[in-house]
């Protein structure tokens, strides 16, 4: 575990109950530096890929750190979120592929399904996904830089 982090959280209605007490979960943790809300709020229906781009375009621009986001099944979140240049967005419904998510793909978003998943669990996966940090001296590294040249030429170039 290392530096601080700013993590923007995002839902639409259906995930708005567990984004709310993620929320709450993630700011009184001691890594987070603070939790940026960007939607929806009680009695919203803001459909759920105008927030996961609201929040990843945060990532990308360097306002934030890392994004959570909730919907019914945590899956149209994460990919709307990835149509975010630089933005790497996950479903993660157990504790290996949130560790994995992290150290070996990078991501900056997880995404979970509200619809999925028990309330429990869903705060356990985020905390763990607060002990680990992408090691940039891993294997691992070359995989991302790859998948970022695919990104950066539209997946004409050959890597
Ligand atoms: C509800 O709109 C539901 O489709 C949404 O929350 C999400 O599960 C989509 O992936």
């Amino acid at each position: 575990m290392t530096g601080k982090l700013r993590i923007v959280v995002g839902s639409d209605d259906a995930g708005l109950g567990y984004k709310t007490a993620l929320a709450a979960d993630l700011e009184r943790h001691a890594r987070v530096e603070s939790v940026i809300d960007v939607g929806v709020g009680e009695g919203a229906h803001t459909a759920y890929p105008h927030v996961a781009v609201a929040a990843a375009r945060l990532i990308a621009s360097g306002a934030a750190d890392r994004g959570l986001l909730v919907c019914g099944t945590g899956l149209g979140v994460a990919i709307a979120a990835n149509k975010v240049p630089g933005i790497r967005a996950v479903t993660a419904h157990d504790l290996y592929s949130v560790q994995r998510a992290v150290l070996s793909n990078n991501a900056q978003v997880l995404t979970l399904g509200e619809r999925v998943i028990g309330i429990e669990v869903a705060r356990a996966l985020v905390q763990e996904w607060l002990r680990h940090d992408f090691d940039p001296g891993s294997p691992s590294l070359a995989k991302i830089e790859a998948i970022t040249f695919y990104e950066e030429t539209s997946c004409e170039g050959q890597a």
